[in-house]
């Protein structure tokens, strides 16, 4: 048996390997061409959604809230220049590279190179014909205004004078009496979330992104540009306003965010009794489509007994739901192989498998293996899990070999309430964190 061969379902690598090998997966080879390289990225991270030619016909369309938008309209919400105008190669890069808070949109900053991500943003632009008859928009100023007492008691009668509340409710909650009744320039019903919570805000919630947001607009949504409408000190005091509605203040998601792992003595009991030794980390949700409420954190703990990976992974669930027809569950999935680049987040790709852990309450623990949304494909190796729910929370304890060697792997979760109506594709999902292994 070759050492590659022991572990079953991974393929395997040497710790010489994988460290070249997480250089191999931010090397750009000089002579591809940009656009080339951007279409690769962009159907293994994109297309699922946006579809092969950006159209918005992904396999994943028909789940996906908010509706993902036909890119080769060329109507952009989140830019930095002036209504009716194209976005600049920044607005993409910020866009792409962070992704879209409040959407199942993750970003693929610390994930990929910087030379990825220009690709991206250059195969992005060549599916849009706009952009071949017109240059993006100049970015409007932003001059701050620090924000005073005054400013802010402005920004209230502001607020009030051009009616903010009809569809943002009078503070924020996005309850004014239009909020049901908005509709997006192609008749989709348009969500309208709270201001007052920091993670709706898709175009940034600093004063500063608010203040570009109003004098902007949100081409293709009800939501206007304002430039012209108020005068520059208006809109400060209303982007001070706005932001002053924040009731929470929760740090970015992050995509890239390292789950350390500690390292256990003893034998770790299946109920991770010895879990306290382990940091843990709350890792953001998003829902798939476009549901909101708990769960909305994750809580991930590793520890390394040997070659055994034990995760433990909580998360709030008011009602226990076992078995059919919508079991709560929680899955892993990780590269199959650290050769291959970074996979699709959905589910991998054919050119980038990912292996699956995956357990479902009252159905126990299973393995899969994906290339792509729709592939999963069950093994037969055994796979220990264990899931207790206990006061309003589920705790599962997995076990998963982890070959010797590995310093950092890329790991997504996805966490299924079935009392919310989450099942298949419509779930709570983290974007790519990475589990670190520090040499003890
Ligand atoms: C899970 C589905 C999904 C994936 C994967 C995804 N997107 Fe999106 N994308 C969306 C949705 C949904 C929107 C619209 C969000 C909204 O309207 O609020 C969007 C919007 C956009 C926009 C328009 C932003 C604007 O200003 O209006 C661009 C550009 C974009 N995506 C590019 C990409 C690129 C490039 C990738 C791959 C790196 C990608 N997306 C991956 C779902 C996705
Ligand atoms: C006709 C309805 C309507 C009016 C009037 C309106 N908005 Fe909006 N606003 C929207 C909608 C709809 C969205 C969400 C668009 C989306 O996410 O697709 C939005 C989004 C926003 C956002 C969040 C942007 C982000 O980053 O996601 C802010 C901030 C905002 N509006 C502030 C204001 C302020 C301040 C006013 C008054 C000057 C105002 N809006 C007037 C409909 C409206």
């Amino acid at each position: 048996m070759k050492g590659g061969e022991k572990m079953g379902w991974w393929r395997w690598t040497t710790p010489l390997m994988v460290a070249a090998l997480l250089s191999a997966w931010q090397f750009v080879p000089s002579q591809t061409d940009k656009v080339a390289l951007g279409r690769t990225l962009y159907l293994r991270h994109c297309a699922a959604c946006h579809g092969e030619r950006g159209k918005g016909d992904g396999q994943l369309t028909k789940v996906i809230v908010p509706p993902v938008p036909d890119l080769t309209e060329g109507v952009f919400k989140l830019r930095s220049t002036p209504s009716g105008t194209l976005p600049t190669d920044d607005d993409l890069r910020r866009v792409i590279g962070e992704g879209i808070p409040a959407t199942p949109m993750f970003g693929v900053k610390g994930l990929l190179s910087d030379e990825e991500l220009d690709a991206l943003v250059a195969f992005t632009k060549s599916l849009v014909p706009k952009f071949r008859t017109e240059g993006a928009g100049k970015p409007i100023a932003i001059n701050p205004m620090p924000p005073s007492p005054e400013l802010l008691a402005l920004g209230r009668q502001v607020y009030a004078k051009f009616q903010c509340s009809a569809c943002h409710g009078p503070q924020g909650d996005g309850n004014g009496p239009l909020a049901k009744t908005l509709r997006d320039s192609k008749g989709r019903p348009v969500r309208i979330l709270s201001l007052r919570d920091a993670r709706n805000y898709k175009n940034g919630y600093t004063p500063a992104d608010i203040y570009r947001t109003l004098m902007t607009g949100m081409d293709g949504t009800p939501m206007p540009s304002f430039a012209g409408a108020m005068s520059e000190r208006e809109a400060w005091a209303l982007a001070h306003f706005v932001h002053s509605l924040i009731v929470n203040n929760p740090p970015p998601r992050r995509e890239g965010t390292a789950i350390k792992v500690a390292f256990a003595s003893t034998t770790t009991n299946s109920q991770g009794d010895s879990y306290q030794d382990a940091s843990s980390l709350w890792l953001p949700l998003q829902s798939t489509w476009g549901r909101t409420g708990k769960p909305d954190a994750l809580q991930v703990q590793a520890i390394l007994t040997g070659r055994q990976l034990l995760l433990r992974l909580v998360w709030d669930d008011p009602t226990p739901n076992e078995g059919a027809p919508r079991p709560d569950g929680v899955a892993v999935q990780c590269p199959e192989d650290l050769m291959k680049p970074l996979p699709s987040l959905f589910w991998g790709d054919p050119q980038a498998p990912v292996r699956v852990w995956r357990w479902m309450a009252g159905r126990g623990g299973e393995v899969g293996r994906a290339t792509g949304v729709g592939t999963m494909r069950r093994q037969s190796t055994p796979f220990e899990a264990n899931g207790q729910w206990r006061q309003g929370q589920w705790s599962v304890v997995m076990k998963i070999p982890l070959p010797d060697g590995v310093q950092r792997l890329p790991m997504a979760f996805s966490v299924w309430d079935g009392g919310s109506g989450d099942e298949g594709e419509r779930r709570m999902m983290t974007g790519w964190h990475w589990l670190v292994v520090e040499p003890r």
